[in-house]
């Protein structure tokens, strides 16, 4: 069986795989991209990589409505306990666990976490699945970090990265990230939804290309791939 990758927009991501949905860093209703919004977008699972609103805007809505495990670090999932989510599964960064779907290991990212109510986040994370035997890399929102080079190791089949800058890493560190990783293919992220994080991502595609062994795929926003 394959899995089924959705780019619903900025770091948003709908991902199916054995029968499974997993909703990440649900951005929908407030996205200026979003082509999902938080009443009708199928969850079985929600992945939180940290507590900025552009990645959890809708979670407790969509978590409300679908039942979905939220799946997120401990501090988030406890905060989304206290918003009447009973459904949630706290871990924390370097930690890895075997879910009905497949298996998640929360990676460090480089970024902040306070969320929107001005509750401390924890740390923030980004992900690595282990899905039907290929290995995904969601950086989620970070600057370049050298443990990339280890999170690369286990011989990734997709990674994720933002390019955006201003916020989180620019397209020379993603770059550069794409080197540590080695990932057979790569789609850029978290760019362009607003002014501040323009970028042109066919022109990261074209340096990537020229100077990387991996496949960059250029999405819009509701465009997939299968891995
Ligand atoms: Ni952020
Ligand atoms: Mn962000």
């Amino acid at each position: 069986m394959a899995t089924q990758l959705t780019w619903i927009g900025h770091g948003t991501w709908s991902i199916r795989t054995g029968g499974h949905t997993l909703l990440l860093d649900p951005f929908l209703d407030d996205s200026p991209v979003a082509t999902e919004k938080a009443n009708r977008v199928a969850a079985d699972f929600i992945l939180v990589s940290h507590g900025h609103f552009d990645h959890m805007s809708d979670l407790v809505a969509v978590a409300r409505r679908t039942g979905a495990l939220v799946i997120a670090i401990a501090e988030i999932a406890g905060w989304a306990g206290q918003k009447g989510i009973k459904n949630t599964h706290g871990m924390n960064l370097g930690g890895g666990y075997d879910f009905p779907f497949g298996r998640v290991k929360m990676t460090p990212a480089l970024h902040s976490s306070t969320l929107p109510d001005g509750t401390p986040g924890g740390n923030p994370a980004g992900f690595l699945l282990t899905l039907e035997g290929k290995h995904l890399y969601f950086a989620c929102d970070t600057a370049l970090f050298s443990e990339m080079r280890q999170i690369g190791d286990v011989g990734l089949d997709f990674a994720t990265l933002p390019i955006g800058d201003n916020y989180t890493m620019g397209p020379d560190d993603a770059l550069e990230a794409v080197k540590w990783l080695r990932p057979k293919r790569v789609v850029p992220m978290h760019y362009s939804t607003w002014e501040v994080i323009a970028q042109d991502p066919h022109a990261w595609a074209t340096r990537v290309r020229a100077e990387t062994e991996a496949e960059p795929v250029v999405l819009e926003p509701g465009g997939g791939l299968t891995i």
